[in-house]
């Protein structure tokens, strides 16, 4: 039986936060509707004191998610806390998620404050959180540029305290993987009363690692990340959920662990999320990208169509993907153009597809991509007639038509 990594879903706080992101109350919702479906543990719905878009939003979601998680975020401050469980208190499993900064350029330049003050902020807002719910989550915000003595002190406070879940940060996306990895294993030998809680991880990607920092997490004994769908969140954007999912799932045999999350709704939530955002992901994104199992070379897609594990690592259906697209392009050959046709319904004889594969890359020439109705469009002129007059008229149409 494999370990259960808890998947804490923060695309409605960590990514709603970063410019462009933002959701209504409604869009909020529906998101965490499909985030349940997907099989997240936990959903951070808002930060409730923060406005009242927020605040309508985490108790909205409260009252309306049956299974999951629902975790509202909170600083360090009774006020805070006081009113996330305001909107916390309608979830079946609430959850209260509150910070502060360990740093020592955090404390001494935004929170004016020392360790010691720190400290206590800590232990009396995970008590005071306490009369509320049992699940509490203490985060120590820039842990990985905070002192590791002074870390691994205020998270033993904090569970003696009552918090049940303690968060490691990677606030600014600092740390290199062996390096995170190593902090989340001196966490586990060094703080003695450990053992009561989970240990999470939550990394940024400003240097690119943050899906890779959680990971080396959990391989050193994490049983909870925090990610986003798409990867979005502040700056460069927070662990994409579906990078850290699918490791798991294809290089299975490398990990003595799991998510609950049902792969095949990976893709349908990330299209949900860039409907409702209007922000598209990169084409090249691992997993959700519009190019993600895309193939033009005439090598790859040669290969692809003998066996499609020459080029891919998991299939497109596996992440909920229709279907496999070859695209087509200059460097594609015949035998990709002959597939699409089939599937057009065309069959050509080896000459008629010369004729067809001629004028075919003339359109290429002109257009970065062939689309199935240009394909369409010079089959049924005939294979005869395949020759300037079509490209012409074609280069007419795509040009009226851009
Ligand atoms: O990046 C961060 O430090 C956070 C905390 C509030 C968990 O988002
Ligand atoms: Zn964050």
């Amino acid at each position: 039986m494999k370990r259960q990594i808890q998947i804490f879903d923060t695309t409605l706080r960590d990514g709603e936060q970063s410019p462009g992101f933002s959701m209504n109350v409604k869009e909020k919702l529906r998101l965490a509707l499909q985030l349940e479906k997907l099989g997240v543990d936990i959903i951070e719905a808002g930060f409730p004191i923060s406005s009242e878009g927020d605040f309508r939003a985490v108790k909205e979601i409260s009252a309306a998610i049956e299974k999951t998680t629902i975790a509202g975020l909170c600083r360090a401050r009774n006020a805070d806390i006081d009113r996330a469980w305001d909107a916390l208190r309608y979830a079946k499993k609430p959850r209260i998620h509150t910070f502060i900064a360990t740093s020592d350029i955090h404390m001494e330049h935004k929170l004016r404050k020392n360790r010691s003050e720190v400290l206590s902020d800590a232990v009396n807002a995970v008590s005071h959180a306490k009369q509320y719910c049992n699940d509490i989550e203490f985060s120590a915000e820039d842990a990985t540029r905070s002192d590791p003595e002074f870390l691994f002190e205020i998270f033993e406070a904090v569970i003696s305290a009552g918090a049940t879940v303690i968060n490691v940060p990677d606030t600014v996306g600092y740390g290199l993987p062996w390096e995170f990895g190593k902090l989340i294993a001196d966490i586990r030998a060094r703080v003695p009363n450990i053992g009561k809680a989970v240990i999470s991880a939550h990394c940024h990607n400003d240097l690119g690692f943050g899906v890779a920092n959680s990971i080396m997490a959990v391989q050193n004994g994490a049983g909870q990340v925090e990610c986003t769908i798409n990867g979005i969140g502040e700056r460069a954007g927070n662990a994409a959920l579906e990078e850290i999912v699918m490791a798991m799932r294809v290089r299975h045999q490398e990990f003595e662990c799991d998510t609950r999350v049902k792969q095949e709704e990976l893709y349908p939530t990330s299209q949900m999320l860039t409907r409702i955002t209007g922000v598209g992901v990169q084409p090249n994104k691992a997993i959700v990208g519009d190019n993600a199992f895309a193939h033009e070379a005439g090598i790859h897609q040669d290969g692809m169509l003998k066996n499609p594990l020459t080029y891919e690592i998991m299939t497109p259906q596996s992440v909920g993907v229709p279907e496999n697209k070859l695209v087509l392009g200059k460097h594609s050959g015949r035998n990709a153009l002959n597939e699409r046709l089939k599937h057009l319904g065309f069959d050509f004889s080896r000459d008629e597809l010369n004729k067809v594969y001629e004028g075919f890359i003339r359109i290429a020439d002109e257009k970065k991509v062939v689309l199935d109705e240009d394909l369409v469009s010079l089959s049924t002129n005939g294979v005869t007639e395949v020759g300037n007059r079509f490209v012409q008229q074609d280069m007419q149409r795509y040009l009226n038509k851009y």
